[in-house]
């Protein structure tokens, strides 16, 4: 049980603009690579799918609602729910899903203590949503007892590394692939910035890298696509030669080349991405020993990262590179030195240095302008 919610303190770190998936090349291949048809959207594949509307959906972490809007609008669901910790972004879905009329309700919620006390719930939405989820197991455990045996767990999010640590070997890929661009689109590629994002979103890939593992324990996998994102989301998000007219068109299809090429033998470790259509595997919640034990493994894990600031594992050696590199640049930018901490002595002895040679030039300059005054 969570003492405290883990949110992000602003909800607009929500729906900022220019990812990838907002180049049209990027959004008809990642429908093809869910679908098999560039022009086939999930929504409409999951209708088709299912063959019959569902009658009453939940949507996880709803945010402003377009989600469960579109899945009315797509004859998907008859009527919905959604929740989300945000109020605000609650009262904007409120009052589209009101000028829509759409029959869709809203509960304001930490999802890590929901009580998914709901009734004829038949279809559970994950949008963008169980990676930002800290008890995975928990709501899992719970969407999989509130489903029907025939009820469907839709799941479309990102599954890669948590907090966007991408391995040293990923990470290099990403970088042979923005080198091999032209100049005026390469990327100055940032590696994502850990105290960044602890700071502005603590549930910000929390516990991304267990939405498929823990998914499994709970629910049959029917459908599962791998998106990638491996090479492509880090170098066209927030990239503008890529959002803007006209589009390099012939290099969107060589990074989105590589994309693929980049999920591999091994797609589910390879992908950022994956789109699921799961059932629930109701015998999961007869084995009472296995549900303890991971009811304590969440419990425990949880609790030791709050004693931790939120950090679940060690500094990671491009994590750490990375955070050297951003204190410079913002001690640079702002003239201020750096925040030293125990790890970083060599920092210590370069703005130590520095502020010597600063001092030594201002006396130099203030004995220069008493010789002056004096001649
Ligand atoms: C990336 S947005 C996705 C929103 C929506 N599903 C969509 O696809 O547009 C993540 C959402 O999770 C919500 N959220 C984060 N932590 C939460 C928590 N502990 N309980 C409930 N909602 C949470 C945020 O407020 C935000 O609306």
């Amino acid at each position: 049980m969570s003492e405290s919610a883990i949110v992000a303190g602003d909800s607009s770190v929500y729906y900022g603009s220019g990812y990838w998936n907002e180049i049209p090349a990027v959004y008809h291949e990642l429908n093809r690579r869910a679908t098999g048809d560039p022009d086939k959207g999930w929504m409409q594949h999951l209708r088709e799918y299912h063959g019959r509307p569902f009658s009453r959906l939940l949507s996880l972490n709803c945010g402003n609602g377009w989600v469960e809007r579109g899945l009315l609008a797509h004859g998907v669901a008859e009527r919905g729910v959604g929740t989300d910790y945000a109020e605000d972004l609650l009262v904007a879905a409120r009052a589209e899903a009101a000028a829509a009329g759409a029959d869709l309700e809203y509960v304001q919620a930490d999802i890590n203590t929901f009580g998914f006390d709901l009734e004829g719930i038949d279809l559970v939405v994950n949008h963008a949503a169980c990676h930002h989820i800290a008890e995975i197991d928990r709501v899992m455990r719970a969407i999989c007892r509130l489903l029907p045996e025939d009820g469907v767990f839709v799941s479309w999010d990102y599954v890669g590394p948590h907090r966007n640590q991408y391995p040293l070997a990923q990470w290099q890929a990403v970088f042979d692939a923005n080198q091999s661009l032209p100049a005026a689109l390469r990327k100055d590629l940032r590696y994502p910035h850990m105290r960044s994002m602890l700071a502005g979103d603590p549930t910000e890939a929390i516990h991304s890298e267990l939405i498929l593992p823990v998914m499994r324990r709970y629910f049959d996998l029917e459908y599962v696509r791998y998106l990638g994102g491996g090479i492509a989301y880090e170098i066209f998000n927030f990239n503008p030669p890529f959002h803007a007219e006209p589009r390099p068109d012939a290099e969107i299809a060589r990074i989105l080349d590589l994309d693929l090429a980049y999920l591999g033998d091994d797609p589910e470790a390879n992908t950022l991405f994956a789109y699921v259509i799961a059932r629930p595997r109701k015998a999961a919640l007869e084995d009472t020993r296995q549900l303890a034990r991971w009811t304590a493994e969440e419990l425990q894990r949880e609790q030791a990262a709050r004693a931790a600031d939120g950090r679940y594992h060690p500094t990671g050696l491009l994590e750490h590179l990375y955070d050297r590199q951003y204190s410079l640049e913002t001690a640079v930018a702002t003239g201020r030195p750096p925040a030293i901490d125990g790890e970083t002595p060599s920092l210590l002895r370069f703005w130590a240095a520095r502020w010597r040679r600063r001092l030594r030039s201002v006396a130099r300059r203030a004995r220069q302008a008493v010789r002056d005054r004096r001649t």
